[in-house]
């Protein structure tokens, strides 16, 4: 998977559209006023089960989610791939080739376990250890768990581990681009976490890709973690995922707290479905993670937070990126759609003063007990929201509909949509018309990004869906045999709907040989020109080349008339446009058709 198509596994284009014009469901596709231009009949579609989106109207283009964001904020592929990743939470590799990269990463991975080795040993055997390791004794974590998390110690006198590391061929700049091991301006070697507790922080597949390091002397900065890198992206790790992961999805729940203490305890006292959010709220990126494994969730806030500002806004943006994921998108029969339910997001509202990590060692029974008795994030959010206004006057009773208003509006069903709208209407004793009118008026076009509420981001559900078959094949062929070109000659770039290969289409089209594209090429694009020139196509006779492109070509033809049709099929069950004007653009598109089927009999 190139790093484009992974981000696109992870953002949702109904959700990353619906943050800019309102989406309105209309069969299998969404539809809107076009962004791009103004117009009052919406021309413009999204296509959940293709990820793409097409305006109809004046544009008469369309793409997937990196085209939407160049045009939406005039920017070129870079900035759209970089804004789009961030958001994904996936790493960019800085710009060069990606083998190099992919190998580098391997190194750094291995650089940490081993750095996680050393740590280890020095906590269990180190006499400069010997107060963390009473520390941890103190803090009633047990040998095993020590072991099973292999926690570590960082000693002042680091030379031992960066001579053992050097010995392993690891390079200073290998340490300093992870923050492991400096060199002083005198060749002396030291490290920012010494005199530190190391909790290593390992990705779902158990590679070791950071460190949290707690100082043990009340120093001001009470966790220091790794930097980010090329392996650690603090945002999207959600710490203990290597070891919860199976728990999690056996029992399809995932209990999220804060800290790491809060998991090492949780887990040692066998509440392995924890993981920890490492004190930020959740991102899309951990939320993809996790709802690949499991449906329910329970988010243990801390207690001295809950119900402050801080704390409402990273529970909203949360609750958002759940609603999202939960969002039937009409087409039901998507691979691994079918039978889900919609994710749930529950609060565990902890006694005041007590993180997990207290209470479960305190009263693992208390523990238990709020769990299983933990508030729909509706619930709990509602009733924050109204307590911090007065519901007794008409501005009070305004600022909190507009403020709920963006979770009304993205309720991942009508009935959950109307579910909400009832119990607001209840809480602030209003009419339940008046709230639901209300609410749609904040979601109107920019009203939603000027209030700056909508927090409405999501990961994609189609997570295992990768690149598009059809465009690749096509895009191969015509690279590594430029003699087929001629039968592309019906093509245009409209017609590949992934915004690297319309750009690699385009180019070819302006007759830039293969060899000499990447010059031609945003460097973003190299990875996925380099991943279809890889492609295997050596399985094809080359006296079925021919025959393979040309097939493609009038697949692709197909595939972007029959999205047009679809549109204008929503459009006519919707009545919104005159049925002569529709009729006439059916039957055309029709005759398109046959014509394209009965070109390629010949
Ligand atoms: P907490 O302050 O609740 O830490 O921060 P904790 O894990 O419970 O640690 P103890 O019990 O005081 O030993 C929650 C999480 O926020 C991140 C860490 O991931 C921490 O576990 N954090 C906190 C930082 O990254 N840096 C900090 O300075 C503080
Ligand atoms: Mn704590």
């Amino acid at each position: 998977m190139s790093t484009a198509d992974e981000i696109k596994a992870k953002i949702d284009i109904v959700g990353l559209v619906g943050e800019t014009t309102p989406l309105k469901q209309s069969g299998r596709n969404f539809k809107a006023p076009c962004p791009f231009h103004s117009e009052r009949t919406p021309s413009f579609f999204v296509n959940p089960e293709r990820q793409s989106w097409h305006c109809f109207g004046a544009c008469g283009t369309g793409g997937d989610i990196f085209s939407f964001v160049m045009r939406r904020d005039g920017v070129p592929f870079g900035d759209a791939l970089r804004s789009l990743a961030e958001r994904a939470g996936v790493t960019l590799a800085a710009p060069g080739a990606s083998r190099q990269r992919a190998q580098q990463a391997e190194r750094l991975k291995a650089l940490h376990r081993d750095a996680a080795m050393f740590f280890h040993n020095t906590l269990l055997k180190d006499d400069e250890a010997a107060a963390a390791r009473a520390y941890l004794e103190e803090r009633g974590l047990s040998a095993e768990t020590i072991e099973t998390f292999r926690l570590g110690f960082c000693p002042s006198r680091i030379s031992a581990l960066s001579r053992s590391l050097s010995n392993q061929g690891y390079t200073d700049a290998d340490l300093d681009a992870v923050g492991l091991v400096r060199r002083g301006e005198d060749g002396s070697t030291y490290s920012m976490f010494r005199g530190r507790l190391m909790v290593p922080i390992l990705d779902e597949r158990s590679d070791y890709i950071g460190f949290g390091a707690r100082a043990l002397d009340g120093a001001p900065a009470k966790y220091i973690n790794s930097p980010q890198s090329v392996i650690f992206v603090k945002r999207s790790a959600l710490y203990g995922i290597h070891r919860a992961r199976e728990t999690i999805r056996e029992g399809g729940l995932a209990v999220i707290v804060e800290g790491y203490m809060d998991v090492l305890t949780a887990h040692q006292h066998g509440y392995r479905n924890v993981v920890a959010s490492m004190g930020t709220a959740l991102t899309e990126g951990q939320v993809a993670t996790l709802t690949r494994l499991a449906n329910r969730f329970v988010l243990a806030l801390d207690p001295d937070d809950a119900g402050d500002e801080a704390t409402l806004r990273s529970l909203e943006s949360s609750w958002g990126i759940f609603d999202f994921r939960g969002k039937t998108t009409g087409a039901a029969s998507i691979a691994g759609r079918e039978g889900k339910a919609a994710p749930e997001l529950r609060v565990m509202d902890l006694p005041a003063g007590k993180d997990p990590d207290q209470l479960i060692r305190e009263d693992p029974e208390a523990w238990e007990h709020l769990l299983a008795t933990a508030t729909s994030v509706v619930d709990y959010v509602f009733d924050a929201v109204v307590r911090r206004s007065d519901v007794a006057t008409i501005q009070g009773k305004t600022a909190i509909t507009r403020r709920l208003a963006p979770l009304i509006h993205n309720a991942p069903s009508v009935i959950e949509q109307n579910n909400r709208i009832q119990k607001l209407a209840n809480l602030i004793d209003v009419r339940e018309n008046i709230v639901k009118g209300e609410v749609e008026g904040v979601a109107a076009p920019g009203a939603g990004r000027r209030r700056g509420r909508a927090r409405v981001g999501a990961d994609s559900i189609f997570s295992e869906a990768t690149g598009d078959p059809l465009e690749e094949y096509c895009l191969t062929s015509l690279l590594r045999y430029p003699e087929l070109w001629p039968e592309a000659a019906a093509l245009e770039p409209e017609h590949f709907l992934t915004t690297p290969h319309r750009e690699i289409f385009q180019r070819l089209a302006l007759g830039v040989p293969p060899e000499e594209l990447k010059e031609h090429l945003d460097e973003a694009y190299h990875d996925d020109l380099d991943s279809l020139l890889s492609r295997g196509l050596d399985m094809v006779p080359h006296w079925e080349r021919e025959q393979g492109v040309q097939e493609c070509v009038k697949r692709l033809q197909r595939r972007r008339i029959t999205l047009e049709q679809e549109a204008v099929q929503a459009q006519l069950e919707e009545g919104e446009v005159s049925l002569d004007e529709l009729s006439s653009r059916a039957e055309q598109l029709k005759a398109e058709l046959s014509r394209i089927d009965r070109q390629s009999q010949n």
